[in-house]
């Protein structure tokens, strides 16, 4: 099996089990936060006629576009089936038009079709950047923009501390509340240690060309937003 192959079967046992559970721990275990980390998104999305949500899992931020934007089309891509079938029953249930759902690895989705707009959140940490970055270049229309979003290790001494706090509390009680989260709860920390998304995300955005790079941190250093575009000039 390739390294690749490898990783994607990690990332499907990862996330297997928390589907069903996901949109309510997200929001619990962040405390809220995640729905501002979205807002933060929404604010940089300009008004578009299509989208591709990367990674959409149960589709929080797909939907969220398309309240703000009701006449847009939006793609939302997955590789867990688990969460696309929670996105698809939101969007039965809230007789969404316009809305679609592709079982795919985010790295390896690429219609022939523009996008105005590329989003991800929570995606950059588990995803091969270069190749990513490469087909999303590909499928933005000319004044396309692209925004991550993801958690990342603080650089500061402190909020380092509270990082770990926070995980060590945090373990116990997701274990006792969301038995299916456990494991998550544990691997979680340790893939956000290792990761160095933002610059990977910044280079390869530099490598394919894009401009106006900009990465805004969140939340006392616990995640970060990176977007660019191919534009001169900022809408
Ligand atoms: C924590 S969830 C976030 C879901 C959603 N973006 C949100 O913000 O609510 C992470 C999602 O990334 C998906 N994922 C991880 N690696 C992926 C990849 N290479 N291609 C597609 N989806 C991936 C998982 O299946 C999961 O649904």
């Amino acid at each position: 099996m390739t390294q690749l192959a490898e990783k994607r079967d990690w990332i499907k046992n990862f996330f297997s089990e928390t589907g069903s559970s996901y949109d309510e721990v997200v929001n619990r275990f962040t405390f809220g936060i995640d729905r501002l980390w979205k807002k933060k998104m929404l604010s940089k999305i300009p008004s578009c006629k299509k989208v591709l949500d990367l990674a959409c899992g149960t589709g929080i931020l797909t939907f969220a576009i398309k309240n703000k934007y009701p006449d847009c089309e939006i793609t939302g891509v997955d590789i867990t089936e688990s969460y696309l079938a929670v996105a698809k029953k939101k969007a039965e249930t809230l007789e969404s038009k316009g809305v679609s759902f592709v079982h795919a690895p985010a790295e390896d989705y690429l219609p022939d079709k523009g996008f105005d707009v590329v989003t991800t959140s929570y995606l950059p940490k588990y995803a091969d950047i270069p190749r990513l970055m490469h087909n999303i270049n590909k499928m933005l229309t000319p004044k396309g923009i692209v925004i991550f979003h993801d958690f990342t290790y603080p650089t500061s001494k402190l909020l380092q501390y509270t990082f770990e706090l926070y995980f060590k509390c945090a373990q116990p009680v997701g274990a006792f509340y969301y038995p299916e989260w456990k494991d998550v709860l544990i691997e979680l920390p340790k893939v956000i240690r290792k990761s160095d998304w933002i610059s990977e995300v910044t280079n390869a955005m530099s490598e394919e060309g894009l401009r106006n790079i900009t990465v805004e941190s969140l939340t006392l250093q616990g995640a970060a937003i990176v977007s660019g575009g191919k534009f001169k000039t900022l809408p």
